[in-house]
Order: C-alpha cells, then structure tokens, then sequence
C-alpha cells in the first residue's frame, strides 16, 4: 500500500492532548503519514519516516475531517417559498416537513439518490469527511426503507427517522402511526439502519410516544438518538439521558435539570445552529452545557426546511460568534464531538491508526475558521486517504 507524507504543517491539530497543546494536542511544524486508509505516524516535521510521495503544506493548518453526526439527505424539491417567507417574518413549524414528504414520495430512486450524492459531496468539499444521514420524509413502509437502502449507499451512519413527524394518512389516527412506526415500518428499517430518532416535540411526537419508538427500535439492536428540545422546552433531553442515547439533538431550550442530565451522562449534545439561523430563532447556549461538563457535538442538521446547509465550517464561525464556543472548542465539537456523537474512535482525530481522514486550511490555524467566517478555507481534503475534489 503506498504511504503518503504531508509535510511542512504549520499547525496540526490532532484532537489526542498527548502528541501536542491543549485538548486539540496542536502540533506545531508537523508532518503526518498516510498509510492506504489509515494514519500511519504523525510527528514533528523533519522526523517523518521516508514515503512513495509528498505533498508539502507550506504552512498551513491541517485538521480532522468533519464529523457530521445531524443531517437529513434523502428529499427532493426544496422550500425556498417557506424559507423566504419566514425572513419576512412568518414563525416555522414542525408541519413544514410535509411539503418536503409529497415530493419525496413521488420522486424516483435515481432522483432521489442524485440529490443525496450531490450533498454528500458539497459537504465533503467544506471538509466534510463523515455524514451521517437520516430517514424521515418517506413516512410510509416503503419509502422510509427506500430512504435507508439509498442512505446505506453513501455512509455507514444510517438513522431510521420514521418518527419524524405523523404521515398525512394518520393525521386522525397518531397511535395508529406510532403502532406502524414500532411495527411494519421497523421491521422493513432495522436492517438497513444503525440508529433510531424520533423528533420528541409538541407538533411531532411527545414524550410517551417518543419512548415508544425509542424503545422499539432499541429491542431490534438499533442504538437511540433523539430530535430533543427544539422549539420549546419538553421531555427530550431527559428521555435520550435516560435510555443512554448516543446523542440528544438540537438542545436549544434547556432547563438546569436538562442541563445537569446531559452533564452527568455519555449522551452527547448535538447543537445544530444552521437551524436556529434558518428559522431565525435564539441559538442554543453551548458555554452553559460546556462549563456544566457535557460533551457537546457540532452539526449542520443540512435538511431542505429548517437549515439548507452542508458547511460545518458555516456552523463552526456562528456557534463561535452566537454560542459561547471558543474556536478550539468548536472546532473540536466539529470533529471528536461528532465522533463521540456516533461513538466512532477511529475519526475526528489525526492519530497513527485512525481513518485518514484530513483538511488542510488555507489558513496558518483552525482559528481562521471562526475568524474568517464565510471564506472558502477548504483547501484539500483527504477522506480514507483519499483525494476529494475541491
Ligand atoms: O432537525 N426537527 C425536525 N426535523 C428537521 C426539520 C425538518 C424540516 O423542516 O424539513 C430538523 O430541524
Ligand atoms: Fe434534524
């Protein structure tokens, strides 16, 4: 397998404090090797052992791919209408994902799975080198399946989301669809998914029937993760805590007992502030879950109603300015907090025998990605050692 050098890196950050500074372990003047998939070495530059080929960072930064734990890829149509019509100040509502749901219904597999690819590789050119993508705009047996299967084509992280929000059909009927949820529709989705959501918000899906889906797809060795604590306070944030959910998403509106939950529990919160820019809504406080001690993830929520972007890097510069983040803090939530969202080791870090998945910046430090908010940094990026278009 050939190796492959990147040298002459001004500042690297490894997210491992034992191989430099600081929680991100920056090294400085660094070089790493790249052995096929895998990281092979990371060290001073000068030190590196010989390589077939070389590619010379001339000062850059160079950081962990981003780890996108939160989107929702398999729609068609968008919703331009909806998004300009909240700027001139119309409120956003769960019911929204309905449009998104017709279309997506009557688009073809090839369609479907053309949009997809074409937001995996937009992500993955702002560095985006680990997605994972959702269900949820089928709602119906088949088209939540078909949404899994063609999911299952572009990343391992799979999530059955059938539980998005009640299917038009059942609009009298919500027990009805929460039986099919837990029923039919799992049955059809387990196989094809690693994860189970619900969305557990008032217009979507409470607190029981949030356990009920929850638990479902839990007795069938899917793993929960939940769509907690949105648009207004609710019992999210606690349900996730207590069934031991990889992560609870979105945490905008936290009381101190959700606060203290997360704190004291291996679920990670997931913020999502590309939803709160494109619903114009208050952020969420990431220096209260921070200083509180909860592990706290970064992600775009890239889906075609409440937040219509790939860019970690966008999410990265607004949770700086608007959350509380220092930029090494979101920096870190954007590459091993998403990690650890998934609960993966073997991304969101540069260390020997992790996927070699790497960014350089045109930047001498990640610092720039807060800094210098909406410039294209995203010089190269190498995902299982691999180049992707830039
Ligand atoms: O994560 N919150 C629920 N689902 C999406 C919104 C989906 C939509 O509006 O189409 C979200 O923000
Ligand atoms: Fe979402």
């Amino acid at each position: 397998m050939a190796s492959f050098l990147i040298d002459n890196i001004a500042s690297l950050v490894t997210n491992d404090p034992s191989l430099g500074d600081g929680p991100l372990g920056v090294l400085r003047d660094a070089a790493v090797v790249l052995d096929g998939e895998r990281i092979a070495w990371v060290g001073p530059a000068g030190d590196a052992p010989p390589a077939d080929a070389r590619h010379d960072a001339a000062g850059r930064a160079v950081i962990p791919g981003f780890v996108d734990s939160h989107a929702h890829l398999v729609f068609a149509g968008d919703r331009t209408d909806e998004f300009a019509a909240r700027m001139a100040g119309q409120a956003y509502a769960a019911g929204g994902i309905r449009t998104t749901v017709a279309a997506t219904r009557a688009a073809t597999d090839e369609a479907l799975a053309a949009n997809l690819e074409r937001l995996v590789a937009e992500a993955a050119r702002q560095g985006t080198t680990l997605i994972e993508c959702k269900s949820g705009y089928g709602l119906t047996v088949d088209d939540e399946a078909r949404a899994l299967r063609l999911a299952g084509q572009v990343t391992d992280e799979v999530t059955y989301l059938g539980a998005h929000v009640v299917a038009p059909e059942y609009a009298d009927d919500p027990a009805g669809y929460v039986d099919l949820v837990t029923g039919p529709m799992l049955d059809a989705c387990a196989p094809h998914a690693r994860w189970v959501d619900v969305f557990c918000e008032r217009g979507a899906f409470d607190g029981d029937q949030a356990r009920a889906v929850l638990t479902a797809g839990m007795a069938r060795g899917l793993v929960p993760r939940v769509h907690a604590n949105q648009l207004g306070p609710g019992p999210g944030v606690q349900l996730a805590v207590e069934l031991g959910a990889a992560s609870a998403d979105h945490c905008t509106h936290l009381t101190d007992a959700d606060i203290d939950a997360l704190a004291g529990s291996a679920t990670v919160a997931t913020l999502l502030p590309g939803a709160e820019f494109s619903t114009r809504a208050a952020y969420p406080d990431a220096r209260r879950l921070l200083d509180a001690g909860a592990t706290v993830a970064l992600s775009t929520d890239c889906n075609p109603g409440s937040s219509f972007t790939t860019s970690v890097p966008f999410c990265i510069a607004v949770a700086v300015r608007e959350m509380g983040m220092t930029p090494d803090e979101a920096v870190w939530s954007a590459t091993a907090g998403g990690a650890a969202a998934l609960r993966r080791t073997d991304v969101g870090r540069i260390t020997p025998g992790a996927r070699a998945d790497l960014v350089e910046l045109d930047a001498p430090s990640h610092v720039h990605l807060a800094y210098r908010p909406g410039v294209p940094l995203v010089r190269t990026v190498w995902r299982q050692g691999a180049l992707v278009g830039t």
